[in-house]
């Protein structure tokens, strides 16, 4: 089967289109077959040298699928050959792959209203969004979120999930999302470039942080005492949380088949709907990961995985 995998580290011209054996199914896995993988930040970070260390190379790239299930070993939670399927997957196995093993725990079915492009869009930014929102952030109906890098993969997906709680949307992107974070249906939407969030948004009960940097550090102005402020991408300040008798967390996203069971369910609901920037084809992982590295990406960047 053809594999997208990384021998060293560097740019986009280090992917390499592979050939290598079809994995088996560990006892409490399904063998999926990939129709679709996509394409998150951590897939560029890890080739250019993060999360991993060397000696873990040769790895293969993506945390992605949505696929059918082809076998299946031992106990796998009812999911049976010819489901269809979507799911994050853990860190020890890649997803820009024609068939990938994974726990069944960690897999849901596909919802029913998307294509396996629409579906693959969804797990791991879906899943931190969730996670991010209500497991750290326990984010209440009636409550007001100020979500930062809200037009990007994750972002998108925590717009509307917040909405569908019930809370009030505070969301920062730039000019040309405007509309578009709007109609994933954020109250207040604030173009970072132009406005400082700090004039717009204030009383925040939790600040969901894609971004870092200054931005991060801004929030604390608008928080509300004893609010949270949750960061995919830096712990935030103790001394801060602790003068505002605030929680701080910074957090990885984790896979599960169960929460993506519920995300399904709203998506069939038609109350969550990913946004597929562009589909790129197996073969041209290195032309996706340089796009959604370097230009500006609102919502999700696909693979299909076309056999030959
Ligand atoms: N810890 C975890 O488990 C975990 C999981 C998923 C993602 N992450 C990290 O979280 C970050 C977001 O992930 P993603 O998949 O959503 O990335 P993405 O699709 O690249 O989106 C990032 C978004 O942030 C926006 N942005 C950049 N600077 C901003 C600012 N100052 N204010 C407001 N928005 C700004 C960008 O919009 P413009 O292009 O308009 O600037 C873009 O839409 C990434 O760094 C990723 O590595 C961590």
């Amino acid at each position: 089967m053809k594999a997208v995998r990384i021998h060293e580290f560097g740019g986009p011209e280090v992917l390499r289109v592979e050939d290598q054996p079809r994995p088996d199914p560990a006892p409490g896995e399904v063998l999926v077959r990939v129709e679709a993988a996509s394409v998150n930040p951590v897939d560029y970070k890890m080739r250019n040298g993060g999360y991993i260390p060397e000696r873990a190379l040769p790895v293969t790239l993506g945390r992605d699928v949505a696929g059918a299930i082809e076998a299946v070993a031992g106990e796998t939670s009812g999911f049976k050959a010819g489901d269809a399927v979507y799911a994050m997957l853990a860190r020890d196995r890649g997803g820009y792959v024609e068939y990938v093993a994974v726990k069944a725990a960690d897999c849901a079915r596909k919802p029913e209203r998307l294509d396996f492009i629409q579906a693959a869009a969804v797990p791991l930014a879906a899943l931190t969004a969730w996670q991010g929102l209500f497991d750290h952030g326990r984010l209440a109906a009636g409550q007001r979120v100020l979500i930062h890098g809200a037009s990007g993969g994750v972002g998108h997906f925590a717009v509307q999930f917040a909405k569908a709680r019930g809370a009030t949307v505070f969301a920062t992107c730039s000019q040309e999302d405007v509309a578009f974070v709007r109609g994933l249906g954020a109250d207040e939407v604030i173009d970072y470039h132009a406005e400082r969030f700090e004039d717009r948004a204030h009383d925040i009960d939790l600040v969901y942080d894609l971004v870092a940097g200054e931005t991060q550090d801004r929030s604390w102005t608008v928080l509300k005492d004893g609010g949270v402020m949750v960061s995919t991408l830096k712990e935030p300040d103790k001394a801060k949380a602790e003068a505002k008798r605030a929680r701080g967390v910074h957090y990885m996203a984790q896979p599960n088949g169960g929460q993506l069971a519920e995300i399904a369910r709203l998506i069939d609901d038609g109350k969550v709907t990913p946004v597929i920037a562009a589909v790129f084809t197996l073969a041209d992982a290195a032309k996706a990961e340089r796009k959604l590295e370097n230009e500006h990406v609102r919502g999700k960047i696909v693979l299909e995985v076309a056999r030959g």
